[in-house]
């Protein structure tokens, strides 16, 4: 029987390359005959643009009853507001206030094996909704819901927002392994510090263990940033860090984000390089490539 292994990505600064990490991991893993579920847990739903369903725009049906509602008196934005609420699908707000029912939030998407619990602007409000219920804890419901399909995937793999809520403790405590990101500026390593400090006082509180790996994302070729600033890195925090590092290449990697494609399996640089990350993440999950 299946049994996931999580893989969290994470690094409360923004940019970094979390989401596109998340989802070249996860299609390669797909590619390969491992099945994989993508858990989207950033209101800014990039993930969910990307492999998911994109939402409908409102149709014409839809404009004439709002519009009839507002000569009846009735506030515009509060019209609006109703109408979205009633067409939007079920995301991972939803999961998060009740663990249940998450094989019904779940979609499939456009890759090979590939599936994805979405997310959608309604969890900026998931943190009250958490902490507004006093009756259970508010850290332990993404656990508690993927503990459910576990048994249907090879990994899980969760894209977080930058921001350090009640959320991305709750992705951390459901998590076998913590991927941070990194662009060697000074910004992304203070967001990696930050990062670092709240994953281990997370873990010692819970008494939880969580692999922790850095990842180095958008490094120039040939510059000073491999040349000197990585090796420093890996003399300092030695097997903290993965070995592939994700180079910046302009070209694919901004058409890929545009144009919603995945490089993993081009023969570009950054694709060649998430191939090796995803081989080392299936080495250090002792799983072969099938
Ligand atoms: N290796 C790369 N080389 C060049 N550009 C890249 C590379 N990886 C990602 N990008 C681009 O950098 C931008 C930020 O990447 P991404 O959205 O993955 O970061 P993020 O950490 O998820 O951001 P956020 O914190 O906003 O969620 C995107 O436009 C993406 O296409
Ligand atoms: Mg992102």
């Amino acid at each position: 029987m299946k049994q996931a292994k999580v893989i969290n990505v994470s690094n409360v600064s923004g940019g970094v390359g979390k989401s596109t990490t998340a989802i070249e991991l996860a299609t390669y893993f797909g590619m390969n005959g491992h099945k994989a579920l993508v858990v989207d847990a950033d209101m800014q739903a990039s993930a969910t643009d990307c492999i998911g369903a994109k939402g409908a725009p409102f149709t014409e049906k839809e404009l004439s009853e709002m519009e009839q509602k507002v000569k009846e008196g009735e506030n515009v934005l509060n019209v609006l507001d109703q109408s979205l609420i009633e067409n939007v699908a079920n995301d991972l707000s939803d999961v998060l206030i009740d663990p249940e029912i998450i094989e019904n939030v779940i979609v499939s998407t456009k890759l090979d094996n590939v599936d994805l619990l979405p997310a959608s602007i309604r969890l900026c409000q998931a943190d009250k909704n958490l902490s507004d219920d006093i009756t259970r804890s508010a850290v332990d419901r993404l656990a508690d819901a993927l503990e459910i399909v576990k048994d249907k995937y090879d990994f899980i793999i969760i894209d977080n927002s930058p921001a350090q809520t009640l959320v991305s403790t709750n992705t951390l405590l459901a998590s076998d392994l913590n991927i941070i990101p990194v662009k060697l500026d000074r910004k992304s390593v203070k967001g990696m510090i930050i990062s670092l400090r709240n994953t281990l006082s997370i873990m010692k509180r819970n008494r939880k263990n969580i692999d922790i790996r850095i990842l180095f994302t958008m490094v120039p070729k040939r510059g000073k940033t491999e040349n000197m600033l990585i090796p420093w890195f890996r003399k300092q925090l030695g097997k903290l860090i993965f070995d592939t590092v994700i180079p910046y290449q302009k070209k694919p990697a901004q058409d890929a984000s545009l144009m919603n494609k995945q490089v993993v399996h081009t023969k570009t640089n950054v694709g060649e390089a998430y191939r090796h990350l995803g081989n080392e993440v299936l080495s250090m999950m002792k799983q072969e490539v099938r």
